[in-house]
């Protein structure tokens, strides 16, 4: 049973944690997010530069505020963690840096913990979380994936998008639409006044060279183009855009593939039960539109608490506990941060010979 301190930078939150599994379940002490999304929003993206320089800044005062709100001091902590894989590499070396050094002068166990097996924890805060076998839709500002968790920490990815991830799709699309970044948020706002079924947008498909289509794969690329173009004519014919109507026809589209591909590949798998993790899973049609559909199939359903859904470090702190009960003591000190790493390698992640 241990207390541990969880740290998260891969992009453009700054986040600490507290949690624990001394109960038997795991339990949040403290978190604190300090978000950076209104500076980066002047620049339409993240800018990485900036995002580090902003990390160093926030961390010693997140880990300050998670300790007083918890009351707990520094000896309290059992192992510490943070994110090293993947994401931008500036921003994940503050994160592990400042892990290893107070893992090292405070002589507890370092975890670098896989952002993605952050988000797939990120259910343990939820109502009801199911045990293995299950698919998991992973639906973020960089990814796209269907993954089957055969058994605790073995992943199989299933599906995957080709082209743009979902969040990215929305951070373009509004842009379009001369909505700030994130994008996301912002649609599901005005989608909400619009009617979904104005615009046909097309459900990108991506075909496979000897002919049809792989079924649990998905591509924005074109989604996005269509209402570009959809945009570019109202202009050209001098009409007032219909901004609700095309954020709720875009929403719409982009959760009806998300939801019918993931229900096909739970089907088509044999499991009965799929996780819904990751910032674009906070979406409310999304998420209403896969329990509604889940429950006609008679198909269990796990969404990711709304809170946290996006970056946090309390989902990377759970992860860290899941590894500490499944063996995996601490990674080593050598490990360092990697832009890009396949979840199904995770486990290397502990090896006493670190893979980066
Ligand atoms: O998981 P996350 O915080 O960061 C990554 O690991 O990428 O996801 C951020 C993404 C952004 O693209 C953002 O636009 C999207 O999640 N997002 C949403 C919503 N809230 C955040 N997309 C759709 N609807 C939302 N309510
Ligand atoms: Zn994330």
């Amino acid at each position: 049973m241990s207390i541990i301190l969880s740290l998260e930078t891969s992009c453009d939150e700054s986040a600490a944690a507290l949690v624990s599994n001394e109960t038997g379940k795991i339990e949040l002490l403290a978190h604190k997010i300090a978000s950076q999304i209104e500076e980066h929003g002047q620049w339409g993206g993240v800018v990485p530069e900036i995002a580090s320089r902003r990390h160093l800044e926030n961390l010693p005062f997140l880990i300050e505020e998670v300790f007083s709100k918890s009351k707990l001091e520094i000896k309290d902590i059992d192992a510490v963690a943070a994110t090293v894989t993947p994401g931008l590499t500036g921003s994940l070396l503050v994160g592990s840096i400042t892990a290893r050094t107070i893992a090292n002068l405070h002589q507890i166990p370092f975890l670098g913990i896989h952002h993605l097996e952050g988000h797939l924890s990120s259910i343990y805060f939820g109502e009801n979380h199911p045990k293995p076998p299950f698919l998991v839709l992973l639906v973020s500002g960089g990814h796209t994936e269907l993954i089957k968790v055969d058994v605790e920490h073995k992943y199989h990815r299933l599906g995957r998008s080709h082209d743009d991830a979902a969040g990215e799709a929305f951070d373009k699309v509004a842009r379009l639409l001369g909505l700030p970044y994130p994008g996301g948020p912002e649609i599901q706002k005005i989608a909400k006044s619009g009617d979904p079924k104005k615009f046909l947008f097309p459900k990108g498909r991506v075909s496979k060279p000897e002919g049809g289509f792989y079924p649990y794969d998905f591509s924005f690329s074109g989604l996005k183009t269509a209402v570009f173009r959809q945009i570019d004519k109202i202009k050209s014919e001098n009409k007032k855009l219909p901004a609700e109507d095309i954020a709720a026809s875009f929403e719409n589209v982009v959760a009806e593939v998300l939801v019918e591909r993931s229900l096909r590949c739970v089907l088509d798998q044999g499991l009965n039960s799929l996780v819904l993790v990751g910032g674009v899973a906070a979406n409310e049609r999304l998420r209403q539109m896969m329990i509604t559909k889940a429950s006609e199939n008679s198909i269990d359903i796990a969404l990711a608490p709304m809170e946290f859904c996006t970056d946090n470090a309390a989902m990377i702190g759970a992860a860290a506990l899941l590894r500490l009960s499944s063996g995996n003591n601490q990674s080593s000190m050598e490990l360092g941060v990697s832009a890009r790493w396949p979840l199904e390698k995770s486990d290397l992640l502990y090896d006493v010979n670190p893979p980066f």
